[in-house]
């Protein structure tokens, strides 16, 4: 294992512009090596131990499938068992870990609980949702509008719902792309004003923007593509009947979607809470890109896995 310093995607500006566009590009040509040739063995003898706070179906199929189609494993552990950062320190946890396998993928509640275990780690660790961030959901989102509309720079993303962790990373592929995102949210539930601060320099330097809006329809007027999540993130349910509330006015529905230009696009990150923050016809229509974005998940993080352990 290296000694040098890993790489570390706990955000999104973990990357460099040119680092990120570089995955995005890897991740392009593993979809289309991976349909026509299959399985590899770029991980061959490669370890990935995976720590899940939270539920997932997407993320974890797709990291665990991932290593596995590029000749690797993925070992699940279970967070009751191991009860990190109280049967032992996350420092100790980190550092046994880097003796024994590759690379950390965590979803944990804490994002301070991520970048704890990259403080420590001597391997990579990658991000798998903290309740600040996303990385991969981005990732995702960065490879599905390449292929849909051939470039990133200047496309202008409407994010309507929570100003949430995935919101978060959504606002850094954006500023670091060049790209115009408008979050559309109720007072009082604006994007962490902390993630803002180093986005800001970002945006500017990328020749991308940054808007709040408290009206869904002013978002999405001049939208290339919509973007909703759920009200209620994970670990949020004590809130659940008054977000629900305080949100009702800004549904992703064909009304919304009629406000933006005929080819705007639709995205969730999944999992949909129907009737909520979206609408099951939208989710059919031809606009919704949600399950290419689900499938891109595999191929953006065996794009981060490889570039991560180094072997691109
Ligand atoms: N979008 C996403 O991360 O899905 P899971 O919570 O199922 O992993
Ligand atoms: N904002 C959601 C995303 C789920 C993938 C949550 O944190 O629950």
């Amino acid at each position: 294992m290296s000694q040098s310093k890993p790489q570390h995607l706990n955000t999104l500006l973990d990357l460099d512009r040119s680092q990120l566009e570089s995955v995005l590009a890897l991740a392009a040509a593993i979809k289309t090596e991976y349909k026509s040739m299959g399985p590899s063995d770029a991980l061959k003898g490669r370890t990935a131990a995976m720590i899940f706070e939270k539920p997932s179906l997407r993320t974890r199929v797709t990291f665990e499938a991932g290593m596995v189609q590029l000749g690797g494993e993925a070992i699940n552990l279970d967070p009751g068992q191991i009860s990190i950062g109280n049967r032992e320190s996350v420092k100790d946890v980190a550092l046994c870990l880097s003796r024994w396998i590759d690379v950390i993928v965590a979803r944990t509640f804490s994002h301070k609980m991520v970048t704890d275990l990259a403080k420590w780690a001597t391997i990579p660790v990658i991000n798998a949702l903290t309740d600040l961030h996303h990385p991969c959901q981005a990732l995702a989102l960065g490879q599905t509008l390449m292929e849909k509309r051939g470039k990133l720079s200047g496309l202008r993303l409407a994010f309507v719902g929570d100003g949430n962790n995935v919101a978060n990373s959504l606002a850094e592929l954006a500023a670091h792309l060049g790209m115009h995102f408008v979050l559309a949210c109720p007072k009082g539930y604006e994007q962490n004003p902390e993630v803002l601060k180093t986005l800001d320099p970002v945006f500017k330097k990328n020749g991308g923007s940054y808007a709040v809006t408290h009206t869904a329809s002013e978002a999405v007027a001049k939208a290339d593509c919509i973007y909703t999540d759920v009200w209620v993130s994970m670990g949020e349910e004590a809130q659940a009947e008054t977000k629900k509330k305080q949100f009702s006015g800004l549904q992703v529905n064909a009304e919304l979607v009629a406000k933006a230009p005929a080819d705007c696009l639709v995205t969730h990150c999944l999992p949909a809470h129907v009737g909520e923050e979206i609408t099951q016809d939208v989710m059919d229509s031809a606009r919704c890109v949600c399950f290419d974005e689900a499938e891109n998940r595999l191929h953006a993080q065996k794009a981060v896995l490889l570039t991560v352990i180094g072997k691109r």
